[in-house]
């Protein structure tokens, strides 16, 4: 990681600022269950979608286990069972429950995971207080928070995910508009050929992924200053997108056709009429919206359709000064690489980042459920090119 010290040993006032930002993005977290009910915390509907719970305990162990147990004198773990239930994919740390059975794990209950949460804060915060954290230690504790925002936007779309998939449709906040942003730019952005500075530069926080400001070579090109809306999307379903192989990457199209796939994840076609789920309820699709959970290979047919593409994640880095970026993620045709001058950390850290850097594809940008300032035009997200459940879009290049 790399990062500015945000707390000088000798600075209390900054000390403090630093406790008091910790205590707001865990108890982000916690407001963002305080919606759903008990029986919601539980379910893993599919392997990617991580019960509520989990994600509740999970980030709570991260701080437990890099922080607590590795620095912290006299420090006792809250429960010895939970290094293997909470444990994610640290190799590093050991053995762990199975991620496709996480939602096996009806006990220990969420009040458990409550009572947890509030331990390892009152020893965090107690640990700052009294003792003159290191570098080091602050670097992981900011990487816990980064940490804990990340699984913040998880937790929004694995609550989408369980609650769209429930054939009621149970509404998770009628006030939600994390996936409701409407799109008002148009035209294109031309940006010249050149050779162009790619990666985090700064003295704020970044992953390592970001890091090694290097030389990219761009051609001339324009990418599209708005995403693309439900209305536009729409009309590729409504031509036949999804029945026509020659717009599909062959893994796309076998996707299309093993899942018998006819729009995007949480949009249903009712009485002729376009319907989706969003977190504030079931309802009409709204064209002028940004459209929201397509996967790679959506992305890519709708541009070839379009007769353009998706723009490089280094084009998308290039011209970010000049984009409104937040509203949605977007995919971007470029496989997640290491950049030339990647390092992995040593330690368990190092799992972090460098062991995804195969067969996944950049998206780049925020969504509406982004923690606010999280993001930047450097910030690399990842997933696998069939996954639509994330806050995914679409922004074309040519
Ligand atoms: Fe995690």
């Amino acid at each position: 990681m790399h990062q500015t010290h945000p707390v000088s040993s000798d600075e209390n006032i900054s000390k403090q600022s630093f406790i008091d930002r910790y205590k707001a993005v865990r108890a982000r977290t916690v407001d963002i269950c305080s919606k759903l009910k008990a029986e919601d915390m539980v379910v893993q509907p599919i392997e990617d979608v991580s019960p509520p719970k989990w994600h509740l305990a999970h980030s709570t162990w991260f701080f437990e286990t890099f922080l607590l147990s590795a620095f912290s004198e006299n420090y006792k773990v809250f429960d010895t069972d939970f290094g293997y239930l909470f444990n994610s994919y640290y190799n590093t740390i050991g053995e762990r429950v199975l991620r496709a059975n996480r939602g096996n794990l009806s006990r220990p209950i969420t009040s458990v995971i409550m009572r947890y949460r509030a331990y390892v804060d009152s020893c965090l915060t107690e640990f700052l207080e009294n003792t003159n954290p290191t570098q080091e230690q602050i670097e992981i504790i900011e990487l816990g928070l980064q940490h804990e925002m990340q699984h913040q936007e998880l937790l929004l779309t694995d609550i989408k995910y369980i609650l769209g998939m429930n054939p009621t449709f149970p509404r998770y906040d009628v006030n939600s508009l994390v996936d409701t942003a409407v799109e008002n730019e148009t035209g294109f952005l031309s940006i010249a050929e050149g050779v162009y500075p790619i990666g985090y530069e700064g003295q704020g926080f970044c992953f390592d992924n970001e890091l090694g400001c290097h030389k990219v070579y761009i051609h001339d090109f324009q990418i599209a200053k708005s995403l693309v809306t439900f209305n536009e999307y729409i009309e590729f379903i409504e031509a036949g997108g999804y029945q026509d192989f020659k717009h599909w990457h062959a893994e796309g199209w076998d996707w299309v056709k093993k899942n018998q796939i006819l729009s995007p994840m949480h949009m249903y076609k009712v009485n002729g009429e376009w319907m989706r789920y969003s977190l504030s309820g079931f309802q009409k699709v709204v064209g002028e919206e940004v459209l929201v959970h397509v996967n790679y290979y959506e992305a890519a047919a709708f541009a070839t359709w379009k007769g353009m593409r998706l723009p490089t994640e280094f084009e998308w880095e290039v011209a970010a000064d000049n984009l409104k970026w937040g509203k949605a993620w977007e995919w971007t045709n470029s496989a997640y690489l290491p950049y030339p001058k990647f390092n992995i950390a040593e330690g368990a850290i190092g799992e972090y980042n460098g062991k995804f850097m195969v067969n996944q594809m950049v998206l780049r940008g925020a969504s509406g459920a982004t923690f606010p300032g999280h993001s930047r035009k450097s910030y690399r997200n990842f997933f696998h090119p069939h996954l639509q459940w994330q806050f995914s879009g679409i922004r074309l290049a040519k």
